[in-house]
């Protein structure tokens, strides 16, 4: 199963990179995970949308090519990072890859919600006309005090943490599977 993972984060050690980072390794032998970059699009302007930047164009097209995609985002004022919801934007203009996509939600953070103000949000966008996409129903990964659960290596060290991440993989494969 090819699976493209998003990152809300473009800060270098950021705990939500680290997160996907571990789940890629976790499950290797059932999904095979492969990064989208979004750090690097040009803040979206609607007068450049017919001639979508190249690394909007590369992003597409790791999209569209995967079975399902992976959203994992911090939390920023309660809500998604800008970084997320300009790729977003861009995304809803240029073709949507992620329209009709079967996509799972995670996220960490030090506080302990571990994002769900940002999930709630991060929902209500993929599920507007313009997006569109299949986000995995009853399931969410928050991860709250994520600077107590992960060790220099980028393990996840809490037992409860895994077990419930492992329950949310397995019910997104059951998703991408429906939904394909
Ligand atoms: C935060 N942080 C934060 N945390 C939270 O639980 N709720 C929030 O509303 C916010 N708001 C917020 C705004 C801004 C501008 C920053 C920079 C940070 C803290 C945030 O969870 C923490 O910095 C995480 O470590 C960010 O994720 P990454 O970069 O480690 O993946």
């Amino acid at each position: 199963m090819k699976i493209a993972a998003i990152v809300g984060s473009n800060r270098e050690d950021s705990y939500n990179k680290k997160l996907a980072l571990y789940m890629q390794d976790r499950y290797k032998e059932s999904m095979d995970m492969d990064f989208v970059a979004i750090d690097t699009f040009p803040l979206y302007n609607q007068d450049e949308e017919h001639r979508p930047p190249s690394p909007v164009q590369t992003a597409y097209e790791k999209i569209t090519s995967s079975d399902g995609v992976l959203i994992v985002t911090p939390e920023y004022n309660h809500s998604i990072p800008a970084v997320l919801k300009n790729a977003i934007d861009w995304f809803s203009r240029t073709g949507n890859p992620l329209t009709a996509k079967p996509v799972m939600i995670a996220g960490a953070s030090q506080g302990p919600l571990g994002t769900i103000r940002s999930q709630l949000h991060l929902r209500q966008i993929l599920n507007s006309p313009g997006m569109s996409a299949r986000v995995l129903p009853q399931n969410e990964i928050f991860v709250g005090s994520v600077q107590h659960k992960i060790d220099d290596e980028g393990r996840l060290t809490d037992q409860a943490t895994v077990d419930f991440i492992d329950n949310v993989v397995e019910n997104f494969k059951t998703w991408v599977h429906q939904n394909s």
